[in-house]
């Protein structure tokens, strides 16, 4: 197989339009058998759900290309669970996971050629979604639904890839505290976009969102959970109902715990308390582990160094996607090789 003639190593988080796509219709109260089609535009009514009460989730994980030449995926299984957690929260039908898994793997295998080679720093990005697209006027769950999966080859979530960024405070709520913070509802993002362009103009890389109860603690970012590092090398993580239960950091932590030796603790952290760790990053799939160099907290800087990523946080980086390329044993279940 040949691949494309693409600028692997220059590209951002953006779309590019890949050959196939899987799509799989809910009708009757079942899903048909599903297909990969080539027509990358949807057609739909003008009052589906989606479109007008926001009835959506979504997924987001990518494919690799290993040391050894293999195209593999990282736990599917788990992006497949969090995705039936989305639906059930939303009123929508359960796509199953064994056919999640499936799935994802046809459309990796239907777009190998833009599979990024090893090396070149970028990976196919797959994006599984679902949304309502019968009509609904009434404030209701639609009838009909569609699951989908799209394929796109992307490089570095933040320019820069691995330098720190730069992230404030936010005034802005992104989750209720029982809400829907911790499924992957398309609803959360749009709410975000506002004060992430806000954020944007006024310099920062991104949105530190806190408990919006009391407004004392640490959640998350619009698209990536925290860990942070202390001065005696501890791994330590926001524990919140609210928060999106990150595939990412859930991997990190044991590779924290069984490939490091590292004390990991998942906790209730305190925005006073930032200024007592030593590193900060933001990990997620398309972020994967993004050193955070400075948090704005309003008047007060807080300062992990804006040259290079921890030791701690690299450790974590190096282990994390030494696993995924295959360039270190992963444990058992966490790559699933596409054949
Ligand atoms: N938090 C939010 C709000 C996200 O959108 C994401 C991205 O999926 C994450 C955390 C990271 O989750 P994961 O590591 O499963 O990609
Ligand atoms: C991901 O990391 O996969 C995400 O969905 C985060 C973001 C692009 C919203």
């Amino acid at each position: 197989m040949e691949k494309k003639n693409i600028d692997w190593s220059n590209l951002g988080f953006a779309y590019i339009e890949t050959e196939k796509r899987f799509v799989s219709n809910y009708k009757d109260g079942a899903w048909d058998e599903g297909a990969l089609v080539t027509d990358a535009n949807i057609v739909m009514n003008e009052c589906a759900g989606v479109l007008q009460y926001a009835q959506t989730c979504f997924e987001g994980l990518k494919a690799y290309t290993t040391e050894d030449g293999k195209i593999v995926t990282f736990r599917p299984d788990l992006n497949a669970q969090r995705m039936v957690d989305s639906c059930k929260r939303l009123e929508m039908p359960v796509f199953p996971a064994d056919k999640f898994v499936e799935a994802v793997k046809e459309v990796v295998k239907a777009n190998a050629a833009y599979v990024p080679p090893y090396g070149s720093g970028a990976t196919l990005y797959l994006r599984p979604y679902m949304f309502g697209s019968s009509p609904v006027i009434g404030v209701k769950p639609a009838d009909e639904y569609q699951f989908r999966i799209f394929a796109t080859p992307v490089g570095p979530y933040f320019k820069g890839g691995a330098k720190p960024i730069t992230i404030r405070v936010s005034d802005v709520d992104r989750a209720a505290p029982n809400g829907t913070g911790h499924i992957k509802a398309g609803l959360n993002y749009a709410m975000s976009l506002y004060n992430i362009v806000d954020a944007h103009n006024k310099g920062f890389d991104e949105n530190m969102y806190l408990d919006p109860a009391t407004r004392t603690k640490v959640e998350e970012t619009g698209g990536a959970n925290f860990l942070f590092i202390t001065k005696d090398n501890k791994v330590v993580t926001p524990k919140s109902g609210s928060i999106l239960p990150s595939i990412t950091r859930r991997s990190l932590m044991v590779v924290a715990e069984k490939y490091l030796g590292l004390e990991v603790e998942e906790r209730e952290v305190y925005v006073d308390e930032l200024k007592d760790f030593v590193e900060c990053g933001l990990c997620g799939t398309a972020a994967v582990i993004s050193p955070v160099g400075k948090i704005v907290n309003h008047g007060e800087e807080i300062c992990y160094g804006m040259e290079d990523m921890g030791p701690i946080t690299k450790k974590l980086y190096d282990t994390l996607t030494g696993i995924q390329m295959g360039r270190i044993e992963a444990p058992e279940g966490w790559i699933q090789v596409i054949e």
